[in-house]
């Protein structure tokens, strides 16, 4: 008998600067109609519904998997089309991940966005990424991407599979501490009054 483990077989996976990906599994989109609660200004929200319509495209993320078991990697890319919510630049819904320790790497591809970091306890980051920077997410960190440029913000991410997204923190803490606002030609990460804090940290 065998004691060889059952193996995957290796996919060949064609990744565009513009983020498309030849060979995905997966892809997963969100909608303008999705992103109530996300951004402070919720008027500006509902009045960008009204005039551009709910089912507006906002960002996608295509990925491949072989499974989600633990050793596995998931690799994507992550598309975030550029705008305004109020003064807030356009922003992925954010998450941590389910089991918290797990990291992520995010290498920019193309346009010009912020990962926005932040801790159950408090820290905050926000890192600007251009084509060819990338920032290694540790684990136990909220992050979120944000399209502060004038053209698609793409990621190419990579996470261990059995990571898992835990949407739900963000909203329980009235938004993440701080919001990433326009500020002159660019972006200031400011504090957001309604934050409320995050929750306890369950270890998992
Ligand atoms: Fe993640």
């Amino acid at each position: 008998m065998s004691t060889h483990p059952q193996v995957d077989i290796p996919v060949l996976l064609e990744i565009s600067r513009g983020g498309g990906i030849k060979g995905r599994s997966r892809r997963y989109e969100k909608f303008l109609g999705d992103m109530e609660g996300v951004y402070r200004d919720d008027e500006a929200w509902r009045a960008a519904v009204a005039e551009r319509g709910a089912d507006e495209l906002v960002y996608w993320v295509d990925d491949q998997r072989y499974h989600e078991g633990p050793g596995a990697l998931i690799v994507g890319t992550s598309t975030v089309l550029p705008g305004t919510m109020g003064d807030e630049f356009a922003v992925t819904r954010g998450h941590i991940h389910a089991v918290s320790d797990r990291a992520e790497f995010y290498y920019c591809m193309s346009g010009r966005g912020v990962m926005q970091m932040e801790t159950l306890d408090g820290q905050v980051s926000a890192i600007e990424l251009t084509p060819g920077r990338a920032v290694n997410v540790p684990g136990h960190w909220i992050h979120r991407s944000v399209n502060v440029g004038d053209e698609p913000f793409v990621t190419l991410f990579c996470y261990a599979a059995d990571a898992g997204q835990d949407y739900g923190v963000i909203a329980d803490a009235g938004g993440m501490k701080q919001i990433i606002v326009v500020d002159g030609d660019g972006w200031a990460a400011v504090p957001n009054p309604d934050h409320r804090g995050y929750r306890e940290y369950v270890a998992n």
